[in-house]
């Protein structure tokens, strides 16, 4: 007895040494991507910056913003490598920012991590307050995208039109609106236990963005299509944000004007499987199943349709509708890939800790998927991005020992202010652009478009596809590396 007793100790402790060996050489550092994550945010700021701020190559900018139509639009995030606020991404990765939190961030109490991932939603909200201050009037967009996507100049010289375009309610704007109420209603549920009167003024403010949206329903296409197009044109029309918005509602009032909204129009939304900046789709059906799982309510359709979006992503499902580069990176058709590498990662991460307290898995055909089968996938994503792949490279700045030098980012790409104080002009950027030398300030954290389909990746800033980051690839990354660090 005692002898195999001891053998099996034996066994264990040795099983137990050659799985530490192996979680070594593959763990990532899942700590430090997420603290460099949330840095990012402070390099995309936009207005005065705080003396607290860390990404200090970066300094004030665009501190008249909206003063030309009389509004304070100072502040918000530019959405990537240029120096436009498109609120309509900078709303939609502040949900998912905030989503992030309140979702995964339960691990971060106490850490200076979750007191700048609050500094970053704030840096938005406080803009979006801004921006919705004017009854009847909700500003869409501040800076004429097309000179500035004409130039390549640091935000701190920028000298392109600093026009605010508004949406109202005889030329609307129901998807950008609506997600700026998305947007407040998730950081007021996150604000909840940390700054009460600042929370309930985001939900009240809220309310009253997403009676605007539904009241004068239409599309910033047609109001302000000239400006918003085709950079963030609305292709997937604005009922998924009206629906995603009254979703967010229900969560931060739980009442029942949001829930019987959700419930008599989903059946409007025909397609389940996109989730991004664009489409609210899958996102809805994942954020409404914690509830009905919760309260055992009737799934209709929104179980049934989470469901379809994890047997159209899981590789071995027999009703696959993404693709898959060799080295397992997921594949949608469009610019900036990695978007929805992290974005549909978080849905299934999210819906799989729902499935998980609620006993279900989920059948795609004959093939079954548990919850910890979806865990595995995210987790196999956000390890492609850290570096797990076929050039062993991470994807995200400074992040590993291999990573993107040459990002197509203004700021990070010309000198600082600091190094380098006298103007430089719009045209006076292009030699920075076009140089093969690697960026001079490095933009911690920010993750790239990523690789093409084959797994590489050519580092080159003129190919804005694969090397540009987003504020949108990055938000909900976020919230799986809160997870992963918690839980590897
Ligand atoms: C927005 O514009 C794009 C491009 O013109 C078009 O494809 C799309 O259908 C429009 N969406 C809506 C909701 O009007
Ligand atoms: C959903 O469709 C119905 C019937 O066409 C329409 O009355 C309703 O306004 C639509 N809801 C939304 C949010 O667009
Ligand atoms: C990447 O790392 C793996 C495992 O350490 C190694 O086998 C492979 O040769 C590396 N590939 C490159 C391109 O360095
Ligand atoms: C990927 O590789 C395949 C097969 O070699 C090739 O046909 C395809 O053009 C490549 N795609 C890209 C984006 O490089």
């Amino acid at each position: 007895m005692a002898g195999k007793r001891h053998g099996s100790w034996h066994l264990r402790m040795l099983v137990l040494v050659s799985t530490v060996v192996v979680m070594r050489a593959a763990s990532r550092d899942y700590g430090d991507a997420l603290s460099k994550s949330i840095l990012f945010f402070e390099g995309q700021r936009s207005g005065k910056l705080p003396p607290t701020q860390r990404v200090t190559w970066r300094r004030d900018s665009a501190l008249a913003d909206g003063f030309g139509q009389g509004v304070d639009l100072v502040g918000g995030y530019y959405d990537a490598g240029d120096n436009v606020k498109f609120n309509f991404p900078m709303a939609f990765s502040t949900t998912m920012l905030a989503w992030s939190i309140t979702e995964f961030g339960k691990s971060m109490v106490g850490t200076s991590d979750l007191q700048h991932a609050l500094e970053a939603i704030r840096w938005s909200t406080d803009y979006f307050l801004k921006a919705t201050s004017l009854p009847g009037v909700v500003f869409a967009q501040v800076g004429e995208p097309n000179s500035d996507h004409s130039c390549w100049e640091r935000p701190e010289d920028m000298d392109t039109p600093r026009i605010s375009y508004a949406v109202t309610e005889k030329s609307p704007g129901s998807e950008v609106s609506a997600e700026i109420a998305a947007a407040l209603a998730a950081s007021s549920i996150v604000f909840k236990s940390f700054d009460r009167g600042y929370s309930r003024l985001l939900l009240q403010r809220a309310s009253k963005v997403f009676d605007f949206a539904d009241t004068y329903r239409g599309s910033y296409n047609d109001s302000i299509g000239q400006w918003v197009c085709p950079f963030y044109c609305d292709n997937s029309g604005y009922q998924d944000e009206l629906l995603w918005a009254a979703a967010w509602l229900h969560k931060a009032t739980k009442a029942t004007f949001y829930w019987t909204y959700v419930t008599e129009n989903i059946h409007n939304l025909s397609s389940f499987t996109e989730f991004g900046w664009d489409a609210k789709h899958a996102g809805i059906n994942v954020l409404i199943s914690k509830y009905i799982l919760i309260n055992s309510l009737d799934s209709a359709p929104f179980l049934q349709n989470a469901d379809k979006l994890v047997c159209s992503i899981l590789p071995e499902s027999p009703t696959l509708g993404v693709e898959y580069s060799p080295g397992g990176l997921l594949f949608k058709p469009g610019l900036c890939n990695m978007q929805h590498s992290t974005s549909l990662s978080f849905l299934l991460l999210a819906y799989a800790r729902y499935l998980k307290s609620a006993n279900k898995v989920v059948q795609c055909d004959n093939v079954v998927a548990t919850p910890s089968r979806l865990i595995r996938f995210a987790r196999g994503q956000v390890d492609y991005i850290l570096g797990k792949n076929p050039p062993n490279t991470s994807y995200m700045v400074g992040y590993g020992r291999k990573f993107p030098q040459r990002i197509h980012h203004r700021g990070s790409s010309l000198p600082s202010v600091g190094q380098h104080p006298e103007h430089i002009d719009c045209k006076g950027g292009t030699p920075y652009f076009s140089s093969n030398e690697d960026n001079p300030n490095l933009l911690i954290g920010a993750v790239v478009g990523g690789p093409d389909i084959n797994d590489s990746y050519a580092d080159s800033r003129a190919d804005f596809a694969h090397s540009e980051p987003t504020t949108y690839v990055n938000a909900p990354l976020v919230g799986l590396l809160a997870y992963f660090r918690a839980h590897s």
